[in-house]
């Protein structure tokens, strides 16, 4: 028995055949479908109290958060639940998932981007706790302020790990800039709110741990001066998500124990400085808590060779858009061969009529294939059924989970009729 994939347990190779949570993939689609999306419960559960074990002994007053966006299974979200995880929320419909799997309003930020007035005013009656990026916004509480506001902030700092993952600086459209902040939290303040935050959320799936205590620095060179200046207290700040998770085989996992500690240090050092309490801290990663444990399985519907050896895989930008969209890589591996005797250069694709539908170009880690054979493709529970689609006229594929207990369907697979029922005829 051997892992093979940074750590993770549950992904083995045995006699060089993979193994899914004990299981063998051609097990699971044989009874659930290809392509398949699977996720592995430990795995989730390990990734969420390893951050919060490090935050909770480095620095204590630790609140973690779940990006609902990166994956919005109930199941996945009342797992976190159970162990104790809030939820960020990007739109109303993330709220009432999140309440729907029993987290506590109080534990669900809603940061939205350019919101309507009229989802605004849902998240205050759900009760959660706003988020504000737009200095006009604090207009339409005038009448009826909260008792407590947070601003998403928009600090100069960025970094990312794939193209188009730049959520800060000067050509980002999120947050307001660093120079309204003092504006922003004088008008809050006139309304009479007494409870503050700041929020930050700078890009997505950085590798760097030395990174997340300069964003604290940058953080803090902003609200320090607010706090001071207008004798705003600050109850809690809330650092995003953007923790990287290995995509490559030769990637470096993010070191926890440093980030943690490094962020919790700079914490303590910039509220020194500035003289404030110490805040209770927030994040709330999505892909570092799920991205790991899901893995999508995808049959070779058929081999092709032109001037070019062409994979053809049931599964296409339908299923898992990222490569198309961020030209990101995924790794792939053959279910029967996970460390290929002889590789063969494919070019991976899916059946969608597209010629971005290409998971991976001259691709090297994979035994010569032929139709049937099964492929998993890694790290995708993050931002993979997500932002899956019908497009072509596909149906979605299945989510099955696989816990202690044995697997289980955790979503259907669309059925034909899932995709017109909307329509009017
Ligand atoms: N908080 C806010 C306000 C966010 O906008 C996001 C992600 C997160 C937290 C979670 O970020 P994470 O920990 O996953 O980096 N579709 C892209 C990722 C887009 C992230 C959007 N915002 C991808 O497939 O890589």
């Amino acid at each position: 028995m051997a892992e093979f994939w940074h750590g993770i347990k549950e992904i083995e190779s045995i006699n060089n055949r993979l193994f899914i949570g004990g299981f063998s993939p051609k097990d699971l689609t044989e009874k659930f479908g290809s392509p398949l999306y699977v996720y592995l419960e430990n795995r989730i559960r390990f990734n969420a109290q390893k951050l919060s074990e490090a935050f909770n002994r480095y620095y204590g007053d630790y609140q973690l958060l779940y990006a609902v966006k990166a994956n919005n299974n109930l199941h996945i979200l009342k797992s976190l639940k159970a162990w104790g995880v809030g939820a960020d929320a990007s739109c109303v419909n993330e709220i009432k998932l999140a309440q729907m799997a029993g987290i506590d309003s109080k534990q669900i930020f809603f940061s939205s981007v350019f919101p309507s007035s009229k989802a605004l005013d849902e998240a205050r009656r759900l009760k959660a706790v706003l988020n504000l990026e737009n200095l006009s916004d604090i207009e339409l509480l005038k009448n009826n302020p909260p008792e407590q506001i947070c601003f998403r902030i928009n600090p100069d700092i960025t970094a990312c790990g794939a193209e188009g993952l730049k959520f800060a600086g000067p050509d980002a459209k999120f947050g307001i800039s660093a120079n309204q902040a003092m504006e922003a939290y004088a008008q809050a303040k006139s309304l009479g709110i007494k409870t503050f935050g700041a929020h930050i959320m700078t890009g997505s799936n950085i590798l760097d741990e030395k990174y997340f205590a300069k964003t604290v620095t940058a953080l803090f060179d902003i609200i320090g001066p607010v706090a001071k200046n207008l004798a705003v207290n600050f109850d809690f700040i809330n650092l995003g998500g953007s923790l990287g998770i290995p995509y490559r085989l030769e990637d470096k996992p993010l070191d926890i124990e440093y980030l943690a500690k490094s962020v919790s240090d700079e914490i303590k050092k910039c509220a020194a400085i500035y003289g404030m309490k110490l805040p209770k801290l927030y994040q709330e990663p999505g892909r570092y808590i799920v991205g790991d444990a899901g893995i999508l399985l995808s049959t070779v519907n058929s081999v092709k060779q032109t001037e070019k050896l062409w994979l053809g895989l049931d599964a296409g930008m339908n299923c898992l858009i990222r490569p198309a969209m961020y030209k990101s890589y995924h790794h792939l591996v053959s279910e029967k061969e996970v460390i290929p005797l002889r590789s063969q250069d494919y070019n991976v694709v899916g059946p969608i009529c597209e010629n971005t539908d290409i998971f991976a170009v001259d691709y090297k880690h994979l035994p010569p294939m032929h139709k049937n054979d099964l492929v998993a493709i890694l790290a995708v529970g993050a931002y993979g059924y997500g932002m899956s689609s019908q497009y072509n006229t596909q149906c979605r594929p299945a989510e099955v989970m696989i816990n202690s207990e044995g697997v289980r369907l955790i979503r259907k697979a669309d059925k034909f009729e899932d995709i017109y029922s909307n329509c009017l005829l």
